[in-house]
């Protein structure tokens, strides 16, 4: 007898309820086994967040869930949270879902500013969940935080990840005229803007088309206005010796470390991400 329909029985016979959580995840893996690669880690990742927040599982809820993943919706949208760095993240379809790539910029700054106790300002452009942010004022415990973003909602979502740290935020457009007002000097600006090119976006994976923020993508004609507008702003922003950690999309490098040279700023080093593409620029103010 095969395993799903052992469970079928033991469903039919006792309840679903009398399965084991081992075998409550192979049940629902199952289910979504032809549309994830990864249904066994989805359906881990369901139960799990059913049992954190203390809700015990019901068929609709399953029903729910394999209907969502049928149509594409990632898990951590359907379950919103994300895990990220060394913390779990709540995140809404206003959110771009932090990526593993994005931790490469954690790791960069860790590298240059390696005493964790320094009092760093540290302000992220861009900021959504607030994933990579608040994941710096984790590791340094004296550190102070900004965080702008043109949507409020997602301001709102960042707002909620940043409670208990020492963190505000600021509802803003980089590129409007009073962008830099209310801003301070900081010794760290972080930014992962929007750097996909407008034309590719119809090309990209379902759970990211549709389930992404567009102004999260969105990097204009050839995914680099963004780089272009934030290399004239930030200058004024920066602390003497202060640096900026930029993330790039692939094949983007020299493109926009010319953008930066052309607005006074040298370039000092880029890092990988896991893919082995080049993820992280750090610059500095010539
Ligand atoms: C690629 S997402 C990065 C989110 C988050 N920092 C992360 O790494 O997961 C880019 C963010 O920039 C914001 N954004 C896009 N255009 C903006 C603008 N003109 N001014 C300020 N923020 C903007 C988007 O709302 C989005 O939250």
């Amino acid at each position: 007898m095969n395993l799903l329909r052992h469970w079928f029985l033991k469903i039919k016979w006792h309840g679903w309820q009398k399965l084991n959580r081992q075998e409550l995840i192979h049940y629902i893996a199952q289910k979504i086994l032809d549309v994830s690669e990864t249904a066994y880690l989805d359906a881990k990742f369901f139960v799990e967040a059913c049992e954190k927040s203390g809700v015990n599982i019901t068929n609709e809820m399953i029903d729910n869930f394999v209907e969502l993943r049928q149509k594409g919706m990632p898990v951590s949208k359907i379950i919103n949270a994300r895990g990220f760095w060394a913390l779990d993240f709540y995140v809404t379809e206003d959110v771009l879902d932090p990526r593993p790539d994005s931790e490469t910029l954690i790791e960069a700054v860790l590298e240059y500013f390696s005493d964790k106790n320094q009092y760093l300002n540290i302000l992220d452009i861009g900021t959504g969940s607030g994933c990579l942010l608040i994941s710096l004022l984790y590791e340094y415990k004296n550190a102070k935080g900004t965080g702008v973003d043109i949507s409020a909602k997602a301001l709102a979502v960042a707002r909620q990840n940043a409670k208990g740290y020492p963190a505000e935020f600021f509802e803003k457009d980089f590129y409007s005229d009073d962008f830099k007002e209310g801003l301070r000097t900081y010794d760290v600006i972080i930014s992962n803007p929007p750097y996909i090119k407008t034309a590719d976006i119809e090309q990209l994976d379902k759970a990211v088309r549709f389930y992404d923020p567009l102004c999260a993508l969105d990097g204009g004609f050839d995914g680099l206005d963004a780089y272009r507008c934030l290399a004239k702003e930030i200058k004024p922003l920066l602390k003497e010796n202060g640096l900026v950690f930029f993330e790039i999309g692939k094949d983007q490098k020299d493109d926009v470390v010319s953008i930066m040279e052309k607005n006074g700023f040298s370039f000092l080093k880029s890092y990988k991400d896991l893919g082995k593409i080049e993820r992280i620029l750090v610059f500095k103010v010539n």
